[in-house]
């Protein structure tokens, strides 16, 4: 459905997947302090649809400290195969314990270790420190399933605005912006 944005994105990012060199699924993720200090960065996007658009992390990364002092994100798909980009943004919450738990499962091991192992965004005052830790996590497991660690965990952004944007000739690209709208959704154009 045209007026449906989120079946729009499920069509372009199932076009993406083909087109895509890399990581069809990477999208900057900005979060912003209480008082509005902006920050960036890649995350994989893990999971969307009517509730939104999950990524996991770790909670006590940066990222999930500005995220507890201000739980709004603002998301961004940039394909570069397509000539397109998706922002989306809204406010974000914490998935359920269970639901971190079944996708930290099917990560691989190592990942799972990795998780363990690295204080996320805490200052490391050398590379061999984080993989000795690593090499203890090997040990500390080993021959048994590997728990999510507790503050690892996955946010789902709710999406209030989602904007397609593509390129035309000329800069004169294209922009659709849906707007959150009860239980719907307001469907406008924007200058490019
Ligand atoms: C393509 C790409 C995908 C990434 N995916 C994730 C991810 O899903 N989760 C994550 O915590 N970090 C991911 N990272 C690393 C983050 O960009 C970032 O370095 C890390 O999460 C720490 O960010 P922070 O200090 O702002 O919290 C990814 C990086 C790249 C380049």
């Amino acid at each position: 459905m045209a007026d449906d944005p989120l079946a729009l994105f499920d069509a372009w990012f199932a076009e993406a997947g083909q087109s895509e060199p890399h990581d069809a699924d990477a999208m900057a993720l900005a979060t912003a302090t209480s008082d509005g200090k902006p920050s960036v960065r890649m995350v994989l996007l893990k999971g969307h649809g009517p509730d939104g658009f999950t990524f996991y992390t770790n909670a006590d990364s940066r990222k999930g400290e500005e995220l507890a002092a201000n739980p709004q994100a603002s998301l961004l798909f940039h394909w570069k195969s397509l000539r397109r980009q998706v922002r989306i943004e809204g406010p974000v919450r914490e998935v359920s314990a269970e639901e971190a738990d079944t996708y930290f499962a099917i990560r691989g091991r190592d990942s799972q270790l990795g998780a363990h192992a690295s204080f996320q965004s805490r200052p490391l005052d050398r590379r061999s420190t984080f993989e000795a830790r690593y090499e203890e996590m090997k040990r500390q497991f080993d021959g048994r399933d590997v728990p999510r660690p507790e503050r690892w965990t996955g946010f789902r952004a709710n999406p209030q605005r989602i904007e397609f944007w593509t390129d035309r000739p000329h800069r004169l690209h294209e922009r659709r912006l849906f707007v959150r709208d009860g239980d719907g959704w307001t469907e406008g154009l924007l200058y490019p």
